[in-house]
């Protein structure tokens, strides 16, 4: 959603605040501007669409003199999207200009008081209140100006003020923000993506904070002013890890990096044959008192969960639940002090996983969270963490996210279920093994790239693709149908196959495509009996098997055959074709991969 970027230095602002939004391009936008200060008077400059508009109409920054700016890209809330709405939003008297991410809950009250005191408004955003609330607070000084007008906001807002005095302030609530610490220049931004190529030195702010930079200093205050001595915390990504490094997209890119991404994740949490994950910081008792685990989670985390949960059932034989979090956070859910909710979320900023966790944390359960960004809301707001190594993804479409997301829930269970005394040291020695191979497994599946890229092709035509599974093959079928239509916009939508006779096997007629997992070998009997029922009506199959499964070979009319592995941890090998599945497709049908219409990467309001 929304990307923010200040600056302040000896250097020219805009071309650093252009390239800063480019690098949050990925997090989904509809409008983009910058606004930057020279000799007391601040220049906005701001259009519908693409970067690379503001870049041309400014000459890559050229046109836009000052050392000092802020910089935005708009995903529309309020108003839609135009030159007016997008931000940087000036106030009357010019001497404020102000980015926001987030949404002011009470934005139409202060609205009318403002109208009602005088005040003319140029655009429909909930923005445009926070410019005239510092005017009008404006006789003060600045910071005063800031914490008065922050004061009367409801809702969440990360917001960048500049002063045509020369200051400038970042301000959180409720929203991603970090400080980036240069030499003789600092920043701010909605994600250390838009920082590392300039510095590795961040502080992340909370929520009630604001912070003052200027070229040689940050202050951090409290919502009463009062100044905080916040850590300084050293990013690990690069800035390689942020680029497309010559694949036509972030996505391929991702899928392509999963080897690596994985082992990251696995290989130091094993030692000396077990699995530790110290790092949780539960002590044995604490895990034996566990009685009923709630997943939660949105999209594509909360299919991971579906995963999770699987696995955690059967290995530790507790009662586990999913649920989405725009739901659960809603449902007065049913925790308590036995309760161990885990929150998945890449990004650790998505708005319903958080006011999910505040809801189970304040009726007693125990929080945890699976994240992929250091320091993100998520991470800070739960009890326990564990971070995926997946490194910055960039793409819409999770992929590495997601299947790190697995591989961590997959441990935990394995960790758990020894704890709990629940699983014997064979089948603990041999999952162990298997978890070792995902890496090079995830290789050879991501080898038979080619193959899907034929396949996608066969295929991409069709306006609706149906995906059935059972038991773990259907939590991956969730997130294959998902990674389709997010992408693709073909309809695609995933049943459990044993669901099939009561219902949707209505809609299969001559041709109908057919999407079939059938890796769960257990129930590799009834699958193939499923198969054989939308067959007789005219289902066009592509079944996902394991290779040497030859009955799937002769009755499907396409197959793909991943490598065998423990059932439980075949999930992770099986997605990969279904990644690489929607990604051909979308592009065969010329969509825009990485960032997908109406989608954002980070989904940081209700
Ligand atoms: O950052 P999060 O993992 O919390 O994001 C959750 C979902 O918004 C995300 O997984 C979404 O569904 C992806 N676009 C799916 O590819």
């Amino acid at each position: 959603m929304c990307g923010i970027v200040g600056f302040t230095g000896s250097r020219q602002a805009a071309p650093i605040l252009l390239e800063g939004l480019k690098r949050l391009e990925y997090r989904g936008y509809d409008s983009a501007g910058v606004a930057v200060l020279d000799s007391g008077d601040i220049s906005v400059v701001k259009t519908r669409g693409m970067i690379k508009n503001l870049c041309e109409m400014t000459h890559d920054g050229a046109d836009v003199k000052g050392c000092i700016g802020v910089g935005h890209t708009r995903w529309a809330t309020h108003g839609v999207p135009n030159d007016v709405n997008a931000h940087p939003h000036l106030s009357n008297n010019g001497r404020f200009a102000v980015v926001h991410n987030g949404i002011i809950e009470n934005y139409a009250q202060l609205r009318e008081e403002l109208i009602s005191s005088g005040i003319k408004f140029k655009s429909d955003t909930d923005t445009e209140v926070v410019a005239h609330l510092l005017e009008y607070y404006g006789d003060e000084d600045a910071k005063v100006a800031v914490m008065k007008t922050a004061a009367r906001l409801k809702g969440s807002y990360v917001l960048g003020v500049l002063c045509n005095d020369g200051r400038l302030f970042a301000i959180r609530e409720s929203g991603p923000l970090i400080l980036g610490i240069g030499v003789g220049e600092n920043y701010f931004a909605s994600d250390v993506t838009a920082l590392i190529a300039h510095t590795k030195n961040v502080i992340y702010l909370d929520d009630g904070e604001f912070a003052e930079l200027t070229p040689d200093k940050i202050t951090v205050y409290d919502c009463t002013g009062s100044p905080v001595t916040k850590p300084v915390s050293r990013v690990v990504w690069d800035v390689e890890a942020a680029e497309k490094g010559g694949y036509e997209h972030f996505m391929l890119k991702e899928i392509m990096e999963q080897p690596r991404a994985l082992k990251a994740t696995i290989e130091p949490r094993i030692k000396d044959g077990r699995i530790v994950l110290e790092e949780l910081g539960l002590t044995d008792e604490e895990l034996r008192d566990v009685n009923k685990i709630v997943i939660t989670a949105c999209g594509s985390a909360s299919y991971a969960g579906q995963v999770g949960r699987y696995v955690i059932e059967e290995l530790c034989r507790i009662p586990t639940q999913v649920e989405v979090a725009s739901e659960l956070r809603y449902r007065g859910p049913i925790v308590d002090s036995h309760t161990l909710l885990i929150a998945v979320s890449q990004s650790g900023e998505t708005a319903d996983t958080i006011a999910a966790i505040r809801e189970c944390k304040e009726k007693g359960a125990r929080t945890m969270a699976i994240v992929n960004v250091v320091g993100s809301t998520i991470a800070k707001l739960v009890d326990h963490v564990v971070y995926t190594w997946a490194g910055p993804e960039v793409a819409v479409a999770t992929t590495k996210g997601y299947t790190t997301q697995v591989a961590i829930l997959d441990m935990l269970a394995i960790y758990l279920a020894d704890k709990l005394g629940r699983i014997d040291k064979e089948r603990y020695d041999q999952l162990l093994g298997d978890l070792q191979e995902i890496p090079s497994k995830i290789q050879r599946a991501i080898d038979l790239n080619t193959h899907v890229q034929y396949l996608a092709e066969r295929y991409y035509q069709n306006r609706a693709i149906y995906f059935i599974g059972r038991n773990l093959d259907y939590a991956s079928c969730m997130e294959g149908s998902l990674k389709l239509k997010e992408i693709s916009y073909i309809f695609a939508e995933a049943y459990p196959a044993g669901e099939l006779k009561h219902g949707t096997i209505a809609l299969i007629e001559s041709g109908s495509p057919v999407v079939a997992l059938a890796c769960y070998e257990r129930l590799f009997d009834k699958m193939v009996s499923n198969i054989e029922e939308i067959k007789a009506r005219g289902a066009k199959v592509l079944a996902v098997a394991l290779e040497g499964d030859k009955r799937i070979v002769s009755q499907a009319d396409d197959f793909i055959l991943i490598p065998r592995s423990d059932p439980l941890l075949v999930p992770i090998a099986e997605i990969i074709p279904l990644q690489l599945f929607a990604y051909y497709v979308a592009k065969a049908n010329g969509c825009d991969i990485d960032k997908p219409k109406n989608l954002a990467k980070s989904v940081t309001v209700e």
